[in-house]
């Protein structure tokens, strides 16, 4: 390990060493960080340092990773809720459900959340105050008796449920679901993969960064959620699903209490339209801060369709095919749909794609420099990678679709803190804990009213600094209404009322 830190330039992480016998313990420690970042990383930190090195350079220099390709709209499938196309994914999709695997990633610091407990103990709204791990786990639960009952004469298959978690978050989410009896899984059914951090570095060398507080240790920082690709690959789980029969692997994030009510209707376009790749996206205003799916293809012939961040895909365009950068079509919308990043992937050819690769996702590198020669940082910076970056290197055969779902059904993500959402520019979504828990009132009451439900219009309340549209606080389990039909059949034939107290609350009425 010594001989390759020094191969690779890292002779200063020894500088202030002292004699040998001296503090052995901790040259030790330090011996045994080294074996643990060299073992965690695909290609070991050989791999890493040279990885740093051409990102660092390609920063420094300025360059953008899609110079050469030319942005086109890529071809997928735009649903409406509650239409009869609507209505046929969600029945495929919930058929097909019995061969998904569910993986949840979340390892994240949630630092612009602000909260210090992990994001899915949070409750999703105050009404039930059902947390989002419970509303999650309870989702696949009932998604795998729907699609189990519609086996002839039924099926045991467990749908099996991943966490990815991190060391800021692995002790907590074992806890909160051991104290809860898993929320009514079986324990066996959920596998939690920790990721491990990558080493930060100090300078544009590529250059480790020793920790201020303690010279036997590298600094580190978290590598972004990509690293679920190889911690899965790595894990074998992928293989033995395949060999049990399944056949999807679906991915989403810690703090969407809207996405279940998009999952069967996606699952059903993967299923039809045979996707290798479906990404669950949402209209998107030209240039509004969300990444755009495009379809890249480069002068040399090679293609991709893939998440274009917002700031990326405006400068492309205008460098390419249109002077005016991204602009809105007749729709009102602009023709890239936004990424929420839930990911939709068929296991066969992630298994190959795999197998090729390790699971090791493209990466980038996001230094903060002290001044415009970008000759040194302000902090140390480290490798980061996406798990939407995942069809980047596959081939152009690759079935790689998307699709759209209106976004009062499919995203409110909780991301801001109360404070910082307050300042977002107005017409910009807060993505605050208030914005997600009115986001799920307004879905349910949207479902309700075109099931046929008489719902009160909503009222604009301001919460924590934030103006909000406040439905009926109407909620329900996911076993009560997994699909458009689940619902419309429980409320039809019945007077139901939603009703709206400014004061009290809501109540959700039926006779
Ligand atoms: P976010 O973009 O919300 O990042 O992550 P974050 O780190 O949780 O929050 P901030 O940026 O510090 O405020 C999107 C999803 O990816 C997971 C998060 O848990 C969340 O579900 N994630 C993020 C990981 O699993 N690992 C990471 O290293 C980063």
């Amino acid at each position: 390990m010594a001989k390759m830190l020094l191969e690779m330039g890292q002779s200063h992480l020894f500088e202030h060493w002292p004699e040998p016998g001296t503090e052995d313990d901790e040259k030790r420690a330090f011996f045994d960080q080294v074996a643990k970042l060299d073992a965690s990383y695909p290609g070991g930190l050989i791999s890493y340092i040279k990885t740093a090195r051409e990102l660092l350079a390609d920063s420094k220099a300025g360059r953008n990773p899609f110079d050469g390709f030319t942005p086109s709209v890529p071809s997928g499938e735009s649903l409406t809720f509650g239409d009869d196309n609507f209505v046929q994914f969600e029945e495929a999709g919930v058929r097909e459900m019995k061969n998904a695997a569910f993986i949840l990633v979340a390892g994240g610091l949630g630092e612009r959340l602000g909260y210090n407990g992990i994001k899915v103990a949070l409750p999703q709204e105050s009404s039930s105050e059902t947390c989002f791990l419970q509303h999650y786990i309870e989702s696949i639960l009932a998604l795998q008796e729907a699609s189990c009952k519609l086996v002839q004469g039924g099926c045991q298959r467990q749908i099996p449920f991943v966490i990815m978690t991190s060391d800021d978050t692995h002790a907590r989410t074992l806890e909160l679901l051991e104290s809860n009896a898993y929320f009514g899984m079986s324990p066996t059914q959920v596998k939690l993969l920790k990721q491990e951090k990558v080493a930060c570095l100090a300078d544009n060398d590529g250059r480790l960064a020793v920790d201020p507080k303690n010279k036997y240790t590298i600094q580190t920082k978290p590598h972004g959620h990509g690293d679920v690709h190889s911690l899965l690959y790595s894990s074998g789980l992928l293989n033995i699903w395949r060999d049990a029969g399944m056949r999807w692997v679906l991915f989403f994030q810690d703090t969407n209490g809207l996405l279940f009510k998009a999952i069967p209707a996606s699952l059903g376009v993967s299923a039809t339209k045979q996707y290798h790749v479906n990404s669950l996206a949402v209209p998107r205003k030209a240039k509004e801060a969300i990444g755009g799916i495009a379809k890249l293809t480069h002068a040399d012939g090679r293609t991709m369709v893939i998440n274009v961040e917002y700031n990326q895909l405006d400068p492309l365009l205008r460098a390419t095919v249109n002077p005016d950068g991204d602009v809105n079509c007749e729709t009102g919308y602009s023709p890239f749909p936004g990424n929420i990043n839930q990911l939709i992937l068929e296991l066969g050819p992630y298994i190959e794609e795999l197998t090729k690769t390790g699971g090791a996702i493209k990466e980038f590198v996001n230094p903060k420099y002290t001044d415009a020669t970008k000759s040194s940082f302000k902090s140390s910076t480290r490798l980061e990678c996406m798990m939407q970056d995942y069809p980047q290197t596959l081939p152009p055969t690759a079935r790689v679709g998307f699709t759209v779902m209106d976004i009062w059904l499919a995203y409110a993500p909780v991301k801001n803190n109360p404070e910082d959402a307050a300042k977002v520019p107005k017409g910009n979504p807060y993505h605050s804990a208030t914005s997600g828990e009115m986001a799920i009132y307004r879905a349910n009451s949207l479902i309700l009213k075109k099931a046929g439900v008489k719902v009160e219009d909503p009222v604009l309340q301001v919460f924590n600094g934030q103006e909000v549209e406040v439905w009926s606080r109407v909620t329900w389990k996911p076993k009560w209404g997994l699909t458009f039909i689940d619902v419309k059949n429980k409320v039809s034939g019945s007077m139901v009322t939603c009703h709206l107290e400014a004061q009290m609350g809501t109540y959700f009425h039926r006779r």
